[in-house]
């Protein structure tokens, strides 16, 4: 069964050859009205479920859309109205959506409930965020880097701010797609070890710069997220954003980068905390690029995923 779970753990090759196909899935679409079916139909007679335990935008419609324009149908279900919300096991849901569908894809807080869903579905399931890791949007962030700047191999980017789920997926691309990280953030919300040294292990740099400024001299992308996640307690805000605020991506922290860096964010955006708007808005930021290539980047993955 080909799962897309992880970037950490799908093959260095299978990455690239899903970036590549992205970029030529792209092209051969062009610019025509978002309704219209692409040339060819890989979804044909296909039923996806996309499942969210957790909010989305982006996520949500990206994965819609692109089914639908490769002419496949999806279901999207919120797992409040599954029984998976009130005591059926993941295990049991998975064994029964297997029945109907021909792929999964799961947004939920746990690791523990993708992999549960993975290993009990007899159909490839998709890891659309969890706590931990995000891998869908790293793919789409590369595929954004590499059409505006050329191959991301051996480039510096820098994460600034809270070492969460999205950080974790962009060390994980390091290691994998063969570029240098820096995180710079505070020291209570440094990304995990184990992500840190999987990218040192693949023979990448990966370091931390408790002083932003320095982080990002020779940077080639900036990124950062929200400074309070979805499974963040919100009673952490306050001092999340005490902690967090030095590490604002603004223009004086982007004049430090290279000329040509780039400035991507996740989205959704919380404008002035973690960006102000002169760089959300600004010349160097590829954020609405990077939001479009969640469509490309995801059908690259789904077709990997069944094969077609
Ligand atoms: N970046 C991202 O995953 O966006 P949504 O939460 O809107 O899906």
């Amino acid at each position: 069964m080909t799962h897309f779970l992880d970037i950490h753990t799908t093959a260095k090759s299978d990455l690239r050859a899903m970036i590549d196909a992205a970029r030529r899935i792209k092209e051969a679409r062009g610019d025509v009205p978002k309704g219209t079916p692409d040339r060819d139909q890989p979804l044909k007679n296909r039923m996806v479920a996309l499942i969210f335990e957790k909010p989305s935008t982006r996520t949500r419609i990206s994965f819609d859309l692109g089914v639908r324009q490769m002419g496949g149908e999806t279901m999207v279900l919120s797992g409040a109205d599954l029984q998976l919300g009130h005591g059926e096991t993941v295990a049991d849901t998975a064994r029964v959506l297997s029945r109907f569908v021909d792929l999964i894809m799961i947004r939920t807080f746990e690791e523990a409930t993708l992999h549960e869903m993975a290993e009990h579905a007899t159909v490839p399931v998709i890891n659309g965020l969890t706590n931990r890791t995000h891998p869908c949007q790293i793919m789409a962030d590369v595929l954004t880097y590499e059409e505006h700047r050329g191959p991301i191999a051996g480039r510096k980017v820098v994460w600034s701010g809270d070492g969460n789920n999205v950080c974790a997926s962009l060390i994980h691309a390091a290691g994998q797609f063969g570029f240098d990280f820096t995180f710079t953030g505070p020291q209570p919300l440094d990304p995990e070890r184990e992500w840190i040294d999987f990218a040192r292990c693949q023979g990448v740099a990966a370091e931390t710069e408790r002083d932003p400024a320095k982080a990002v001299e020779g940077a080639d992308l900036v990124v950062t997220d929200t400074w309070v996640s979805m499974h963040d307690p919100q009673s952490a805000r306050e001092r999340r954003h005490n902690q967090l605020r030095p590490y604002q991506v603004n223009e004086a922290l982007m004049a430090r980068a290279k000329p040509d860096a780039l400035f991507m964010h996740c989205l959704p955006a919380h404008r002035d905390d973690e960006v102000t708007s002169a760089v959300m808005d600004g010349p160097q930021s590829v954020v609405w690029d990077e939001a479009e290539n969640r469509l490309h980047a995801q059908k690259a993955v789904m077709r990997w995923c069944l094969g077609v």
